[in-house]
């Protein structure tokens, strides 16, 4: 298949082929997905009663969001327990019963694995805060605070954490220290220079591994080693006490070998199947962990996040167009960067952390949703590396309404962006209530909490997702967007998925070939790529734009000969001439 062939014309180097590479994974966020027993929250046995759903969608590989013991601060990214499931979840025999159903459909199953830190609820952590004695100790970060010039006790030095303004430090009475907590002060930092700390981890990972899964996906890979000297961060807000510390412990300086020695000590073990979620990452960063022909490679892929992070995060006022132009040559510079570099890469556009990329990254009117949600659909299925789909593409679902209400927002990170915009716009207005209109606006579009709403099965009140009171409230959007409505319909988003997952799977070009990204100045909401391996190649065209763009698909490389593969308009033929708003046309050349 994927062979570096002797044809004439020189090529780059081709990919091993692999079956991690070919696969379709689906992210579950277990809270959302499917609540089997009317409690209102997801559970495991909901997610086996969908498991022939995820079947004929196309689905090899589950990747599902925490669902170990947990207190739920970050929705199960603050783990009290690696070995315990949450009790609302479900029970250990739920998940084997969930693991046999996948087996016997020949899928897999991966899990987050969140070892930069963990509920301060674990007893680790509980053990650790009671002595500076505790064998524990050293399982976690601290360090003795400091007095500033006015004799008051400030932190170890003047990180900020990761959310909000704070410190990254929280101080705790009983041993008169500080712990490091890069996330919230409820997730407390481990401490992976401790020699007993990563043995707990990789027996741990050993326990889940021997149970049946077949990987992990590693959260937050990239932040779990400091320099453990903690220097002060490089002043980059003089208003602010505390700075922002990536730069020290974004790839820190002992990463490699902690990664190597999980590698080399179990994951290699089980031919496990690893990406890590390594946000602030570049091409050459991403290479060093996942070029495959080293030995010592330390994961299979990551997910980095330059393309999702193009458009900001809580910025407030009014939004700028999006640059498709920025957005094209980010893509580019990825895909070719890797394929070069014998790395692979993960293709996605949506989790659990990002607003739907309907709204995010296309803007889209809710009139448009359909060749929207196609378009980025057979984008994600034409580029280079392991296709991911979060739960909801797959329908097109799409952000909750602006005017829902703060409560509605469940997410730590909204709720605690909303109270330091009001704390600080008090403060500058010297009025109790401040004008919050473009504050709520920004959470609307930016919040997690988009991603999180329950999946839409029907268009009942409670979306066929529970019988209860659903945990987070149910996106309105169901009454028009749900999978009832869309299965085994001709023309509906979850049909395109479904037709275009096969395309690509039946279709090594589409994953292994070279890729050559094709711009016309002239026309900046058109984004064109070719994909080329041994003899075969393929044109993708499409116009992210909302507004129709008179263009010929000749402009970027078909001729008559050229075959239309697959398009977006349904049951429409695409006209000649232009390309309406957000249609995407894959053409063989
Ligand atoms: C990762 C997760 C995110 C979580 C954070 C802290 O970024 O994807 O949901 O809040 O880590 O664990």
């Amino acid at each position: 298949m994927a062979s570096n062939s002797n044809n004439s014309k020189t090529r780059l180097p081709i990919q091993e082929p692999a079956w991690w590479k070919e696969i379709f994974c689906y992210q579950i966020y277990p809270s959302s997905f499917k609540d089997s027993n009317g409690d209102g929250v997801g559970d495991l046995k909901g997610i086996t009663a969908k498991v022939d759903y995820l079947k004929d969608l196309g689905v090899d590989m589950i990747w599902l969001c925490p669902l170990y013991k947990s207190p739920m601060v970050d929705m199960g990214y603050d783990i009290s327990d690696y070995r315990e499931i949450h009790a609302p979840f479900g029970t250990m025999q739920d998940w084997e019963e969930l693991v046999a159903a996948l087996k016997a459909r020949g899928m897999k199953l991966i899990h987050d694995l969140v070892v930069n830190h963990t509920s301060d609820q674990h007893q680790w952590f509980q053990e650790s805060k009671s002595s500076k004695d505790s064998p524990y100790r050293d399982y976690y970060i601290w360090r003795p605070g400091k007095t500033d010039t006015s004799g008051r006790r400030i932190p170890p030095n003047n990180w900020r954490s990761i959310w909000g303004n704070g410190s990254a430090w929280e101080y705790d009475e009983t041993t008169d220290e500080y712990y490091l907590h890069l996330f919230s002060p409820q997730q407390p930092d481990l401490n992976f220079t401790s020699p007993a700390l990563m043995e707990e981890i990789k027996d741990m990972m050993r326990f889940w591994l021997n149970k049946g899964i077949s990987g992990f996906r590693l959260d937050a890979i990239n932040f779990v080693s400091k320099p453990m000297d903690f220097p002060d961060a490089p002043i980059q807000d003089p208003s602010s006490e505390y700075q922002p510390a990536f730069s020290l412990f974004n790839h820190g300086p002992k990463i490699h070998e902690i990664l190597q020695e999980l590698q080399r000590d179990v994951l290699s073990k089980y031919d496990a199947f690893t990406v890590g979620e390594a946000a602030f990452t570049s091409p050459e960063q991403a290479v060093s962990y996942v070029r495959q022909d080293r030995e010592d490679k330390e994961m299979q892929m990551i997910f980095h996040t330059e393309h999702v992070d193009l458009y900001g995060g809580f910025e407030e006022g009014p939004q700028e167009a999006r640059d498709y132009v920025k957005l094209a040559n980010v893509i580019s510079k990825w895909q070719t960067y890797m394929l070069n570099h014998d790395s692979w890469q993960s293709v996605f556009l949506s989790n659990h952390d990002q607003p739907r990329p309907i709204n995010n990254i296309l803007q889209a009117k809710i009139s448009q949703r359909e060749e929207a949600a196609k378009l980025l659909c057979l984008f994600l299925c034409t580029q280079a590396g392991t296709l991911y789909c979060y739960q909801g593409e797959e329908v097109g679902m799409v952000n909750v309404p602006e005017d829902w209400p703060l409560e509605e927002y469940k997410d730590l990170v909204s709720q605690d962006y909303f109270r330091e915009r009001q704390k600080e716009l008090q403060a500058k207005t010297g009025e109790a209530h401040p004008d919050m209109t473009e504050v709520r606006k920004a959470i609307n579009r930016k919040a997690r909490d988009n991603a999180r709403t329950p999946m839409p099965w029907d268009s009942s009140p409670k979306a066929g997702f529970t019988t209860g009171t659903p945990w987070m409230r149910v996106n309105e959007d169901n009454q028009v967007c749900n999978v009832a409505d869309q299965q085994g319909k001709k023309d509906s988003i979850l049909t395109f998925w479904k037709e275009t997952v096969q395309l690509r799977k039946s279709t090594p070009t589409l994953i292994y070939g070279q890729f050559e990204l094709n711009l016309d100045e002239r026309y900046p909401t058109i984004i064109s790529y070719t994909r080329e391996l041994d003899d075969k190649r393929y044109l993708f065209i499409a116009n992210f734009g909302g507004e129709a763009v008179a263009v010929n698909a000749s402009t970027y490389g078909a001729t008559p000969e050229s075959t239309l593969v697959h398009h977006t308009l349904g049951s429409n033929e695409p006209g000649e001439g232009e390309l309406v708003a957000y249609e995407a046309r894959l053409y063989r050349l």
